[in-house]
């Protein structure tokens, strides 16, 4: 899996004592531990070596820098790599920025960090074919995937003999629901507990998601839900599903009412992102994913937007590393924004920029219509006019939000027959209303900052609202 250059050698002197430091190829925080990340040989398959642990490698000079601490024992035989207690980023940084031009053979791990709850987010291609990253979060011998219609004929094969190779011992079923937003629902989640009861799973099972969001966010709430709460890993297949909704334990149903009104907080073993998933994804579905790895840009990372300005012809020519790292660096922000506030107190809510519009868009209009991120993206044309008309950021960030999403191929405006009542109505059952008040996600300042808040003049919203319906 890792094809990380490892600054190692058995040819080079070793070094003395604390004095020195060394700069690791990679280093993730895993299960509250730092590691170091080893390059892959033909031996080893263990990439790990933990903080404390004592390598014996002597190690280049030229690697000497400033986040590793290297010391060895008095006759310079034992050689202990100490990763400098320095990172703060719930999700570090692994591997350089790509250009689109640089080679599509990325290998990444962002950690989500949850205390006992962390886990990885492996981002690479060909995954599925690496057994072994699946199969040390199988605990039990029972295995449940849910997929559907769509993606069983082209990927369930490839997971079940992911989850089988070499471990004979686990038994794989599949449940293979109806594909669409509008089987996000009461009936069909039940065929999901019907298979597993059926099949007689045990507390010890794990449930794995193979799919898009629709998937994910089902499969996780029957884990959530199944004999209290069983195992569950998320092999993501959409770019909405990489880049967003398999990371962060969000699972759900839609009720008649509302989008997601029924769900619960469910952290997955493990999220295993296999970036080949996305050579059959359709023009429409890779475009509505983008909606959310622009939010990213726009809500907390600017640097990541100017990249997205720069290179979204790469992206949507599917060029692989430069989606390689788009997926690496959403995951790394949701990471961090859903390790600083799992259950939404504050700061997650900003992940919602545009939703509360988009979600208008997608219950009036009728689920399935419209895709998530079209919605996404016309209601964050939405707050951002919302946010311009409120004095909060200046034009030249409307026109550009503007010009990201037409280059994305989304729309920048609800469908026609949206209407300021529809919204109204919509919007008064979200669930960021509290005490009657809808608190929105809007942008305020330079590039990269925004706002969770009910504290804004009722007219801008109402302005907002007649600006882009007809009635
Ligand atoms: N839990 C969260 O935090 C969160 C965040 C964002 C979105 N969501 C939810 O995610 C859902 C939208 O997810 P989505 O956009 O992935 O839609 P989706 O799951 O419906 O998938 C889109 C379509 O692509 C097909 N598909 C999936 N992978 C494919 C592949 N590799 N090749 C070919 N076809 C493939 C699916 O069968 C489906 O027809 C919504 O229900 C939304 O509410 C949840
Ligand atoms: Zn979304």
């Amino acid at each position: 899996m890792c094809r990380c250059l490892l600054l190692i050698n058995a040819h080079t002197h070793t070094h003395n004592a604390e004095r020195d430091w060394i700069e690791p190829t990679a280093t993730i925080s895993l299960r509250r531990h730092k590691w170091l990340l080893l390059p892959r040989s033909a031996k080893h398959n263990n990439h790990f070596a933990s903080f404390h642990s004592v390598l014996r490698f002597p190690v280049f000079a030229s690697s000497v820098s400033s986040r590793c601490c290297l010391s060895s024992d008095s006759n310079n035989r034992n050689l202990t790599l100490r990763l400098k207690a320095s990172a703060t980023s719930a999700a570090p940084v692994m591997d350089q920025p790509t250009s689109s031009s640089s080679s599509p053979d990325v290998s990444t791990i962002v950690e989500v960090d949850l205390g006992d709850r962390s886990y990885p987010i492996y981002i690479g291609s060909g995954l599925l074919n690496q057994p072994e990253l699946l199969q040390r979060h199988i605990h039990g011998k029972q295995v449940l995937v849910v997929t559907n219609t769509t993606i069983a004929p082209l990927y369930l094969d490839k997971a079940i003999s992911a989850l089988t190779d070499g471990n004979p011992n686990v038994k794989v079923e599949s449940v293979i629901l109806p594909d669409g937003e509008k089987f996000k629902d009461m009936e069909t989640l039940m065929k999901i507990f019907d298979q597993a009861i059926e099949s007689r799973m045990d507390r010890r099972c794990t449930f794995v998601a193979l799919g898009g969001g629709v998937i994910g966010d089902m499969c996780g709430y029957a884990a959530a839900s199944y004999l209290r709460g069983v195992n569950f890993i998320q092999i993501p297949t959409t770019v909405m599903a990489q880049v967003d909704s398999s990371v962060g334990g969000k699972t759900g149903i839609n009720h008649r009412l509302g989008k997601n009104l029924i769900g619960a907080f469910y952290q997955p073993q493990c999220v295993l992102i296999d970036t080949d998933t996305l050579n059959t994804l359709p023009d429409r579905e890779l475009a509505s994913g983008l909606a959310e790895v622009i939010k990213y840009g726009l809500i907390r990372d600017a640097e990541f937007f100017e990249w997205q300005e720069k290179n979204m012809h790469a992206l949507l020519a599917r060029d692989p590393s430069a989606f390689a790292y788009a997926i690496k660096r959403s995951c790394e922000n949701k990471a961090e924004v859903v390790s600083l506030d799992e259950k939404e107190s504050g700061l997650r809510a900003t992940l919602n920029l545009g939703h509360t519009f988009g979600h208008a868009i997608e219950t009036g209009f009728g689920y399935g219509q419209w895709l998530h991120g079209e919605a996404v993206a016309a209601g964050t044309v939405m707050a951002v006019d919302m946010s311009y008309r409120l004095g909060w950021i200046d034009d030249s960030l409307v026109k550009r939000v503007h010009m990201i999403l037409q280059q994305a191929k989304l729309p920048t405006a609800p469908p026609e027959t949206m209407t300021v009542d529809m919204f109204k109505s919509v919007m008064a059952v979200d669930k960021k209303v509290a005490d009657g008040l809808l608190r929105l996600i809007l942008l305020k300042g330079p590039l990269g900052n925004c706002v969770f808040t009910g504290d804004y003049d009722r007219e801008a919203l109402d302005d907002t609202l007649h600006a882009f319906c007809k009635s």
